[in-house]
């Protein structure tokens, strides 16, 4: 098999092709030959040496994979030898062949690309989570949501309009004109404008129901402002603290020392009628069952055309530096997915 390896901390050039015999799949996990492998932000920053989830260097990082099952372990269905298949990776994604327990592993509806499957488990049970598990948003809401072209953002902003909401996005200018045909009703160029003082301007002071925000640091100040009451600050991400290609303390401090700290008191919050809440994927693998359930909805939901992943650029896994050039220099409308 050939997987992509993080050689150590730095720049995407550390990303190495490696090639290591196929692995033999355990009891209860099924093999995937792999036809696409999802590019996430978290493997950004794991690769700067950023991320704290991160196994040690040198790790192979990759948390989905769309492909077809061709080998099953002790204890697992052989059923799914054959079957075309996305699935959650707990790092070891990057490549062209991995295995996984039975229970990570999702059967593709027919019409589902390996790529649009890739596409899924990330961005999709994240938003799930964001906009309807957490964030309860209703008909007739307005939802604010950062990074709105990146993945997590255009399913946020699908599963939102499905609901009826009203959605605002911030997003690099480039991006606007095919943000607003994806549906996003209003868009707010982050680096040319204050996102704070423009959502006031479009919601004529009444402020948002649902704020999705992984920039952190400032930005969750200003979200918080932001709330209607019974309005829900959603955090998900500090991607503010990867500012270069290469790890930066400074940055990372500046971030951490712009965060909240005293803004989301109990008492401030009780008075204020709003809400925060946190999410992270990366540590729900003890709720595997749940988030096949979440899973379970967004295939019917796949069913009706609610659900599209949008695929921003395929690389080549030799071509995987420029996969994490093109994500951090902020050129992808939609996933960014690496094949064999
Ligand atoms: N907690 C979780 O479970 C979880 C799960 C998934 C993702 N996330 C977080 O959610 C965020 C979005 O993820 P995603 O996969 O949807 O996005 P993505 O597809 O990786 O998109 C990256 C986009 O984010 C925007 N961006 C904002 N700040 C940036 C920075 N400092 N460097 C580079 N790009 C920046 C850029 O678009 P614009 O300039 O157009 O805004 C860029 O194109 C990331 O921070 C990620 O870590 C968290």
């Amino acid at each position: 098999m050939r997987q992509i390896w993080i050689t150590k901390a730095g720049a995407p050039d550390v990303l190495t092709v490696k090639e290591a015999p196929d692995p033999v799949p355990g009891a209860g996990e099924l093999r995937i030959r792999v036809h696409a492998s999802g590019v996430n932000f978290a493997d950004v920053l794991g690769r700067m040496g950023l991320y704290p989830d991160l196994p040690p260097i040198p790790v192979v990082v990759g948390y989905e994979v769309g492909g077809r099952v061709d080998a099953a372990g002790a204890g697992a269905d052989p059923a799914w030898v054959g079957r075309d298949v996305f699935a959650m990776t707990r790092f070891g994604g990057y490549a062209d062949v991995v295995c996984v327990p039975e229970a990570q592993v999702f059967a593709r509806p027919q019409g589902m690309s390996a790529e649009q499957g890739a596409a899924i488990p990330v961005n999709y049970f994240t938003a799930w989570q964001l906009v309807v598990v957490m964030g309860s948003l209703n008909a007739g809401e307005t939802m604010l949501v950062h990074s709105a072209g990146g993945g997590v953002g255009i399913a946020a902003t699908q599963l939102a309009k499905h609901l009826g909401a009203t959605v605002i996005g911030t997003a690099s200018a480039a991006k606007h004109a095919a943000l607003r045909g994806l549906g996003v009703d209003h868009l707010i160029d982050y680096r040319t404008e204050d996102f704070e003082s423009r959502v006031r301007e479009i919601t004529k002071g009444r402020g948002i129901e649902l704020i999705l925000d992984a920039v952190g640091g400032d930005s969750f100040k200003k979200g918080y402002r932001l709330l209607s009451p019974t309005g829900r600050l959603g955090m998900f991400g500090i991607s503010s603290a990867a500012t270069g290609k290469e790890r930066s303390m400074a940055s990372m401090l500046r971030t951490v020392a712009s965060m909240p700290w005293f803004q989301f008191t109990p008492i401030a919050l009780l008075n204020a009628n709003k809400g925060v809440f946190g999410v992270n994927l990366g540590h729900l693998w003890g709720e595997v069952d749940r988030i096949r359930g979440w899973a379970g909805q967004l295939l019917k939901l796949w069913e009706k055309g609610v659900v599209r992943p949008q695929i921003a650029r395929t690389f080549r896994f030799d071509d995987a530096a420029a996969a994490h050039h093109y994500l951090q220099d902020r050129k992808n409308l939609g996933k960014v997915l690496l094949v064999p």
